[in-house]
């Protein structure tokens, strides 16, 4: 099979699993009109499938900064951060998350993904080993990838598991790090954090946590798990991204360890690539202060949040261990599991349809993400339609 054929028939067995031939992957949205509505197709749709978790895509202090930003600076910087691309902004911003998580030293990506990417390419290499958690989003294997280093990786959560692997490790745990995140993207569940800090110590490697999921979400101020936990100083570097709380797009790192700032010099990720234009660095910065002040938006989205899960888990639904705004119902096939996004997508909703193999163990997921701007009556709809479908579709 030649580079194209191999394609033709990657397309093929994806649309054979999708009998309906529906395209539930890069569904086109045509108009968006708020936080939570936007129109696909000629419907009007409840946007349930986004990771705007504060719901601040139209918050006017973001949009007005983004302006002002544009009108000031222009379009991009069109250039790397190492060149012409650092401008008062981007470092700013990286004093104000270093301010945020209490930390010394802050980097600033141009996506989230780089973040991962770069942080983890520039701190381990050859000869060095990566501990990974078997759930671990894409950008995290690749980042490993692209280091060079070992990578181990440890069953989903298991602590056990984790320490067999540190204790075969020997001498080498000194030259490892272990890599988790905050709330996982799939079933929403959370990393047992206190559990892995206790390894890491006892093994004496390093730490990295991913707060893509919990920035904005879980802790007093949205720091994260770490401030969930109260384990912020144990956790030896964190990355997230600006393209969910923080309704824009590029990523962070933040650490107390000095050297953090060297990764400005060997990260490929971070040197080759043009750095965020002004307008996303100043609505970031905007964003990131709405996070931090006052904890209403976080209220909001907890409330939503475990009204939605609590009417799917009464209905009968199978989710993920942790309720929170990531909400996953499992089911059986890939086939019921495009029945049940086709049948929202019905009835106006738009959720997320994740299909084996990019779901955990071979799981087939509807993935709901609720958000702060979303209201009691739009979630009692969501619950209640997933109670009819449950019955038309499921039973
Ligand atoms: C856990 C995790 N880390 C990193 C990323 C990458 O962030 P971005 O999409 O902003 O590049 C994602 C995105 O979904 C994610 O879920």
């Amino acid at each position: 099979m030649n580079l194209l054929e191999k394609l033709d028939a990657a397309a093929a067995a994806r649309i054979a699993m999708l009998p309906t031939g529906v395209g539930a992957f890069g569904i086109p949205i045509e108009e968006v009109y708020s936080a939570t509505e936007a129109r696909i197709g000629d419907r009007r749709v409840l946007l349930l499938g986004t990771n705007n978790y504060l719901g601040l895509t139209f918050a006017p202090e973001c949009l007005e900064a983004a302006h002002e930003a544009i009108d000031e600076e222009g379009t991009g910087t069109t250039g790397s951060r190492m060149a012409n691309g650092s401008y008062f902004g981007h470092r700013a911003l990286e004093k104000e998350f270093a301010a945020f998580y209490q930390c010394s030293s802050g980097m600033v990506f141009t996506t989230g993904y780089q973040a991962n990417l770069g942080t983890i390419s520039g701190l381990v290499g050859q000869g060095d080993t990566v501990l990974i958690d078997g759930d671990s989003h894409a950008s995290i294997y690749d980042g490993c990838i692209l280091s060079g280093a070992d990578i181990i990786r440890f069953k989903h959560n298991d602590m056990a598991d984790l320490e067999k692997r540190l204790r075969r490790l020997g001498n080498r745990t000194e030259t490892t790090l272990i890599i988790a995140e905050g709330i996982y993207s799939m079933l929403g569940d959370q990393a047992p954090l206190a559990e892995i800090v206790e390894l890491k110590k006892k093994y004496g490697c390093f730490l990295l946590l991913d707060e893509a999921h919990s920035l904005g979400v879980l802790g007093e101020t949205g720091q994260g798990l770490v401030e969930k936990t109260g384990l912020l100083k144990e956790v030896d570097f964190i990355t997230g991204t600006f393209s969910k709380s923080l309704c824009s797009i590029g990523g962070y790192c933040v650490s107390n360890h000095p050297q953090l700032e060297q990764l400005r010099f060997v990260s490929h990720p971070y040197i080759f690539t043009a750095s965020p234009s002004p307008a996303t660095i100043a609505s970031t910065r905007a964003a990131l202060e709405l996070l931090r002040n006052g904890t209403e938006l976080r209220d909001q989205l907890w409330k939503n949040s475990l009204q939605l899960y609590t009417q799917l888990e009464e209905t009968g639904y199978k989710l993920g261990p942790d309720p929170g705004p990531v909400i996953s119902a499992m089911v059986e096939s890939p086939q019921q599991a495009l029945a049940l996004w086709q049948g929202l997508l019905d009835h106006d909703i738009y959720v997320n349809l994740i299909l084996p193999p990019a779901a955990p163990e071979g799981k087939s997921l509807v993935r709901c993400s609720v958000n702060a701007a979303h209201t009691t009556e739009q979630m009692k709809y969501v619950g209640d339609t997933f109670a009819k479908l449950k019955q038309e579709i499921l039973n």
